[in-house]
């Protein structure tokens, strides 16, 4: 009598495990967030994003030829805005001069084939620290989806290749698509932020941009954890509103909805693993409480096993290091 398989012979040494992997990692994978601020010479970390940085206009090329030398070939750009330039419509967010849109043209003088994607949100610009335009404590949805709107073509104008919406807002998508090809930008896709859900794990973002809710919180616009036919809905709507590439948001803990999503849909999905699940692996390895590499390594692989196609990650360049 002998067990009929022996599964443990495909994983008698490294090279037939590495034969037989199903899932690999590479640069390619990647999308690669940006923190920019004003200023010159600034180089800040963030302090609850350990080895993450603020960069200035000037400094953000030095960061961008990094990437682009390690074969990271994208990236997703945020903006930390003065409180003085904060308002509760977001004007800063269409000044055609603004950091944002300087930023986009400083990654694109710099790297002219650097794909660069720009956050789509009032945030960072508003004064009550919300994605939309607030009225007697309320997220006004079909105003703020006409802000969202203008901001998108005017990233479009500085040279933005993909804009990714990440309020929630009802129907920002179909608003984005339709302004974009009235104006021309038939080539400028949407990355859509479809399956947001309202997560504790954003914290060390909003203090990177210094964007948290000044009131309440994002529940009447984010999605609710609890929720799985609800990301699903989410999506193929932002799909039929003219989504070129989804997004599940935050990473870990939803891989499940991300393998119901790529079940689903036809379109290449992107799963944002987010501030707080850096900041964990960071802090818990700081303590000598995990292996840093060994534990970005398989939550990177996980979240593609998972059916990500596209990683947003504070980890990019660490992986591309481990990778070699
Ligand atoms: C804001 C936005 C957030 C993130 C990306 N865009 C924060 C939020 O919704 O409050 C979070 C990213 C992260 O935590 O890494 N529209």
């Amino acid at each position: 009598m002998y067990p009929i398989r022996r599964n443990r012979r495909l994983r008698t040494n490294a090279a037939i495990r590495s034969l037989v992997r199903e899932t690999i990692i590479s640069p390619n994978d990647f999308l690669v967030p940006l923190f920019v601020v004003e200023g010159k010479g600034v180089k800040e970390e963030i302090p609850s994003m350990p080895n993450y940085y603020r960069y200035s206009l000037d400094l953000l090329e030095k960061e961008v030829k990094d990437l682009w030398t390690m074969g990271l070939k994208s990236v997703l750009l945020f903006v930390k805005v003065p409180d003085h330039l904060k308002d509760n419509k977001g004007k800063e967010a269409v000044n055609s001069n603004g950091l944002m849109q300087k930023a986009i043209k400083t990654v694109k003088n710099t790297c002219p084939d650097m794909l660069v994607m720009t956050d789509v949100a009032l945030d960072p610009y508003s004064s009550y620290g919300h994605d939309g335009i607030v009225e007697d404590g309320k997220i006004i949805n079909d105003d703020s989806v006409e802000v969202l709107t203008n901001m998108s073509i005017s990233h479009a104008e500085a040279g933005a290749d993909f804009v990714a919406p990440s309020d929630m807002m009802d129907g920002r998508i179909l608003s984005i698509r339709e302004a974009l090809e009235d104006e021309g930008f038939v080539d400028t896709g949407i990355m859509s932020y479809s399956a947001k859900y309202a997560s504790a794990f954003y914290g060390p973002f909003r203090d990177a941009l210094d964007s948290a809710p000044g009131f309440g919180d994002k529940k009447t616009y984010q999605m609710d954890y609890a929720n799985r036919f609800e990301a699903i809905k989410e999506t193929e709507m932002d799909i039929d509103e003219g989504a070129d590439i989804v997004m599940v948001k935050p990473g870990l803990c939803y891989l499940d909805i991300v393998r119901e999503i790529k079940n689903e849909v036809d379109v290449p999905v992107a799963v944002y693993q987010v501030s707080g699940e850096y900041a964990m692996v960071k802090a818990a390895a700081e303590k000598g409480w995990l292996d840093h590499d060994a534990v970005m390594m398989e939550q990177l692989t996980a979240i593609k096993r998972a059916g990500a196609n596209i990683i947003a990650s504070y980890f990019a360049k660490d992986a591309v290091r481990v990778l070699g």
